[in-house]
């Protein structure tokens, strides 16, 4: 399989427009002060929606984009590259800044190898076969819920819950041992928030190893699950080789393993947080279905997705020019007075299906059937069987994540 090339973007001098001037110092991503809601300092980008100068961490303007029918326009726009390694791609913070050398799978590729790579891992995550996988999760859920209840309340529900849930999930689902989950776990996290460039890198080369390992024993012995389906299925362009394969399991695993856990854990606290709406949801007034997808547009995890415009693009009354970024807010898309009417409020009554929580275009998450299934099951579940949850230390101690990765919170001490 090829890779694509990574032709130099031509650099422009200083963007202009309408949206350059007031909110030119605006700096992105920002942390949030409270975890479901957009930073206070993104108020002069709602005010210029739908689109603004933005200011990376490293003093680059680059481009905001903050409506919704906006960002449907350019997240479907082959003229926006997602390739990481382009030089000038943005970066949220200094410690991603190495990783972006690397190549990343489906996310950080251009098409036409980005559809090639999709329609491989496609049937993995049909409706039906996401159906096929529930009792499982169910049966993953339970599984934790009995421990939890077993040993007791109090209990750190990021740990004891949120995080192992999507983690039993995706090694199932690669055929990945779980005896080694615990190792993902740390790879993972440390990938997405490492305290510096070294250890996020470190983190990287550890899991490619222990994967392009456990791809080689996978060919000498085939067992069940997306990577020995990868191996030993025929392809029309093909075997695929290690490589492509190791890209593929760190990709469905980097991407749906935090992503998911902090949808749970910050789900959580939000249900917490708004006790009309949790109550709704416990009397069957609401279906699960409708809370999941409310929760997808208010929480908004992955707030700030990144492109690298290859050409001049005329959008808005200015024009994006090539070689600059742009960066998609999702908590203010979803957030767009000119969709949702009070997008402020947390209301299962609406139609939130629309949201841009998992992305637009070419790129929309590919996990998504299996992370509506994972939040379905373990949000029903958690509040049935605990129905007396409450917070166990209060509200202002529990620490969320940063601005500059997906958005979650670090632990969640609960009681029952
Ligand atoms: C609630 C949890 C999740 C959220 C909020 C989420 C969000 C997103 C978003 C916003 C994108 C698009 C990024 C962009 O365009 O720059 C994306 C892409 C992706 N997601 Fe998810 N995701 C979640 C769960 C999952 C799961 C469970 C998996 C798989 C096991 C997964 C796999 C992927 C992959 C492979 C892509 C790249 C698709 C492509 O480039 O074609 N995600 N996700």
């Amino acid at each position: 399989m090829t890779e694509s090339t990574t032709e130099p973007a031509r650099q422009n001098p200083a963007p202009t427009g309408p949206a350059a001037g007031p909110t030119s110092s605006t700096p992105f991503p920002q942390d949030r002060e409270c975890p479901y809601h957009p930073p206070a300092g993104y108020a002069p980008l709602r005010a210029d929606r739908p689109l603004s100068r933005v200011t990376l961490f490293d003093g680059r303007p680059v481009w905001a984009v903050t409506g919704h029918a906006l960002a449907r326009r350019l997240l479907a726009d082959p003229r926006l590259s997602t390739d990481r390694t382009r030089p000038g791609f943005p970066v949220p913070a200094e410690r991603f800044a190495n990783v972006r050398q690397k190549r990343v799978a489906l996310l950080g590729v251009d098409d036409p190898e980005h559809n090639a790579q999709r329609r491989m891992l496609i049937p993995s995550f049909s409706v039906k076969r996401i159906a096929a996988m529930r009792p499982r999760i169910q049966e993953t859920v339970d599984r934790l819920l009995d421990v939890m209840e077993r040993q007791g309340p109090p209990s750190e529900l990021v740990a004891d819950f949120a995080l192992p849930v999507p983690s039993m999930v995706i090694c199932a689902l690669l055929g990945v041992p779980y005896a080694d989950h615990e190792f993902f776990e740390g790879c993972s996290r440390r990938l997405l928030r490492g305290p510096a460039a070294a250890d996020v890198d470190t983190a990287r080369t550890e899991l490619e190893d222990y994967l392009g390992a456990l791809i080689d024993r996978k060919r000498a012995e085939p067992g069940e699950g997306l990577l020995d389906e990868l191996i030993h299925r025929d392809h029309p362009d093909g075997p695929v080789d290690r490589e492509e394969l190791i890209a593929f399991a760190v990709i469905l695993l980097i991407a749906g393993h935090e992503t998911t856990a902090n949808m749970i854990s910050l789900g959580t606290f939000t249900l917490l947080r708004h006790p009309g709406q949790l109550a709704a949801l416990r009397s069957g007034g609401s279906t699960t279905t409708a809370v999941v997808e409310e929760l997808l547009r208010f929480l908004s995890i992955a707030d700030g997705l990144q492109r690298l415009a290859t050409e001049d693009i005329d959008v808005a009354g200015t024009t994006i020019r090539a070689g600059e970024g742009v960066v998609f807010s999702t908590s203010l898309i979803n957030r767009d007075t000119e969709v949702f009417e009070h997008p402020e409020t947390l209301d299962w009554d609406r139609s939130a299906r629309h949201h841009l929580a998992f992305g637009f275009g070419v790129h929309q998450c590919l996990g998504q059937n299996l992370a509506r299934a994972e939040l379905d099951i373990a949000l029903r579940s958690l509040f049935e069987r605990l129905p007396t949850l409450r917070l166990a230390v209060p509200e202002h101690e529990i620490e969320h994540k940063p601005g500059d990765t997906i958005q979650g919170l670090i632990e969640l001490p609960v009681a029952w």
